[in-house]
């Protein structure tokens, strides 16, 4: 039975607390924790040496080369926006976040590679960074509730992941999973939502030339509460179909159950492309708030990807495409 809970989604998006009043308040919190501040010097170099020792070991790797194709409309976000102002149910239904993502381990960490391909095998996320052709890319994001944001990913095609995976001819969709370990993620106690996060794409999709596979944001790793250490990036999409943080990739044959459209699939499709003519059931999509200003911007339909992938779709008469 699915016990309902308010989430934050459930809010029409204007009465959101904006991310600006999220990042002064984090600010604030650490000001105050400064307050700690004549603390030892030896706390210092016990975090110093904590830092080295958790320290992302492919930080070496960045910044990555910029493919110049992929160009924005719009100034990149500041970091400070899209790194305090996430979603990220795992470790809780609020966008401050942050904070407790910081829990997560991101190594050891590997990649299972599963289903309809020629061997199934896992690999560690370093080995596959340096069998990837990396680069950084500047998208836009565009989140189901009607905020949106422009980043500088840095990572590889999913094409060139799907290559690797050497799929079979019956495989139709790639289903991508989070981790799971409600230890290091509370959300992951709330037994109402179907753990863990689960998405998935098409084959078509997952080797459209967009969809990315991201490892970094901003010329350095992706921080944890953005989804470290992989995470994938679908610009034409609702941000929700971007799995954060994956420790699977399965080829299947059946369209996967994902996790949102489990939840409340008359609000969270499988499909969930950007379309400002579409709204939500309970508001509007046709314009979005540009994180880190007041502005309201219309939403383009694909997100203004369409060159790129309208044409998949082509003939889905049927299919609930923009919700
Ligand atoms: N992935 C997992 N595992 N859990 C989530 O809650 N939220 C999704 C997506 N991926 C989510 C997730 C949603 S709704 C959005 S808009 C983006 O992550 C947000 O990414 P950001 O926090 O980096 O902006």
């Amino acid at each position: 039975m699915l016990i309902r809970r308010k989430r934050g989604w459930e809010l029409p998006e204007a009465a959101a607390t904006p991310e600006a009043v999220f990042v002064q308040r984090r600010a604030l919190v650490q000001a105050m924790g400064l307050g700690a501040l004549l603390a030892p010097l030896a706390i210092d170099a016990a975090q110093a040496a904590e830092d080295k020792a958790t320290a992302d070991p492919s930080a070496g790797l960045y910044p990555f080369k910029r493919n110049p194709r992929y160009t924005l409309d719009r100034p990149i976000t500041d970091p400070k926006y899209a790194e305090n102002y996430n979603n990220f149910y795992e470790f809780g239904s609020e966008k401050d976040i942050a904070e407790q993502a910081q829990a997560l381990k991101i190594r050891p960490w590997t990649v299972k590679i599963d289903g309809m391909v020629e061997k199934p095998f896992e690999i560690g996320i370093d080995d596959l960074l340096k069998k990837m052709p990396l680069e950084e890319r500047l998208y836009r994001h565009r989140c189901v509730e009607a905020w949106s944001m422009a980043v500088p990913w840095s990572g590889f095609a999913m094409a060139a992941l799907v290559a690797l995976a050497k799929p079979l001819g019956s495989a139709k969709y790639v289903r991508t999973q989070t981790f799971l370990d409600s230890a290091v993620a509370p959300g992951q106690q709330q037994f109402w939502y179907p753990w863990p996060y689960i998405e998935g794409v098409t084959m078509a999709e997952a080797t459209n030339e967009l969809a990315f596979m991201v490892t970094g944001m901003y010329g350095k790793p992706v921080p944890k509460q953005d989804g470290a250490p992989l995470r994938l990036a679908l610009p034409w999409k609702y941000g929700f179909k971007s799995a954060k943080s994956i420790v699977r990739l399965s080829f299947i044959e059946q369209r996967p159950a994902t996790f949102w459209e489990t939840v409340q699939g008359d609000e969270y499709g499988f499909w969930a492309n950007v379309n400002p003519a579409v709204p939500h059931p309970r508001w509007s999509q046709a314009t979005e708030r540009v994180l880190g200003s007041d502005e309201r911007v219309p939403t383009l339909i694909w997100n203004g990807y369409g060159e790129y992938v309208a044409h998949l779709y082509d003939g889905m008469t049927g299919e609930k495409l923009f919700m």
